[in-house]
């Protein structure tokens, strides 16, 4: 895969088009997103880099209802309430804040991932938001502002705006205004060379996680004495990963991959209280990583704020890396993704 494959949103909005519908992937972080700097601007404390998934797509449509004295907004078929609704509401405020209208909207989004299950929902859901929202209410954003826009939805969905690996830049350190602070964070595609590679995603639990990425990311930035080590080691990381992916060298890119998510891993089981996501089946599969490997495959785990472990491994090796995975966790589900498209209108080409 290619630097210069999806590259973002020729989309320049139709101006007020009143409904929209949008498709995004979710993204699998290589080198993670762990703690914010400002929760208001969802501003990240690190610099992280991802791959956009072939599978899992999540669908929205935005349609403006001028008439309406509030959102309606369904989720997989049923009302949003509580946290949910919350959310998406508050994204609208944003949008209609820019577009300089108070009309409200009826969202409808479906999901193909498991939500909440640590598999980057939030990702693909505000990505799709962040772009049929834009569309319908007539921002005309290109691809860089729709990725800053999706990151006040949801940190990582600034990064599912592109497709193949994108880049999360965290933005300049001191800011001097809040402008400047919001513009210097976003996504970008990042160059590789010649790869072909695979995440194989286990899902070995697909219930929704105990405790938020957000409840947790603030209690480890908080609490953990592992935080600010693993924050500046993940800056050796980000950069020895940029070299790895140029070089189309899927050994070290699964190595930095892993020892940064299990770093990541380290500062929640550090934090007071602890934050464990990894539950004994996500030992399990990682065992079964380290056979492969013994076995002469390269394949590397990554887990994110779930315990479901997605094994980066070459393309052609995919079969034979969800074959032992299945047999670890008979009772998971396996699926391959390779690298997806960026998010895009529906009826147009990918990004
Ligand atoms: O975007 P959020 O708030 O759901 O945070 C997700 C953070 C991780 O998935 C754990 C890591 C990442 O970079 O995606």
């Amino acid at each position: 895969m290619r630097a210069d494959l999806p590259t973002p949103l020729d989309a320049r909005e139709r101006p007020t088009a009143r409904r929209a519908t949008a498709v995004a992937h979710p993204n699998i972080a290589l080198i993670k997103y762990w703690g914010k700097r400002d929760e208001h601007l969802v501003l990240p404390r690190v610099d992280s880099l991802s791959m956009t998934l072939d599978v899992f797509p999540t669908t929205t449509s935005v349609r403006l209802a001028p008439e309406a004295g509030q959102d309606v907004v369904t989720l997989d078929g049923r009302a949003a309430d509580g946290e949910a609704l919350r959310r998406v509401v508050d994204f609208l405020d944003l949008v209609r804040a820019r577009a300089g209208t108070t009309h409200r909207a009826v969202v409808d989004s479906e999901n193909t991932v498991p939500t909440g299950a640590g598999l980057a929902s939030s990702a693909s859901g505000f990505a799709a938001l962040a772009v049929a929202a834009a569309a319908a209410y007539g921002l005309g954003l290109d691809a860089t502002a729709l990725s800053r826009l999706a990151r006040r939805g949801s940190g990582s969905a600034s990064r599912s705006v592109f497709g193949g690996f994108a880049l999360w830049h965290a933005g300049p350190p001191e800011p001097a205004t809040a402008e400047e602070a919001d513009l210097g964070s976003y996504a970008e595609p990042v160059p590789t060379g010649d790869l072909d590679p695979a995440l194989v995603v286990a899902v070995v639990d697909a219930g929704p996680k105990p405790v938020s990425s957000r409840t947790a990311m603030r209690r480890t930035v908080d609490t953990s004495p592992l935080y600010e080590p693993w924050a500046s080691s993940s800056k050796a990381d980000l950069a020895e990963m940029r070299t790895a992916l140029l070089a189309g060298d899927i050994e070290a890119v699964g190595q930095i991959a892993e020892r940064n998510a299990l770093g990541m891993h380290a500062t929640m089981l550090a934090a007071r209280p602890a934050v464990r996501y990894l539950a004994p089946a996500t030992l399990t599969v990682l065992d079964s990583v380290l056979e492969l490997r013994r076995d002469g495959v390269p394949a590397y785990a990554t887990m994110d704020a779930g315990p479901n472990v997605k094994v980066l491994c070459r393309r052609a090796d995919a079969a034979r890396v969800a074959e032992a995975v299945q047999a670890a966790v008979p009772a998971g589900s396996v699926h391959i993704a390779g690298p997806g498209p960026g998010a895009r209108l529906s009826g147009e080409g990918g990004r």
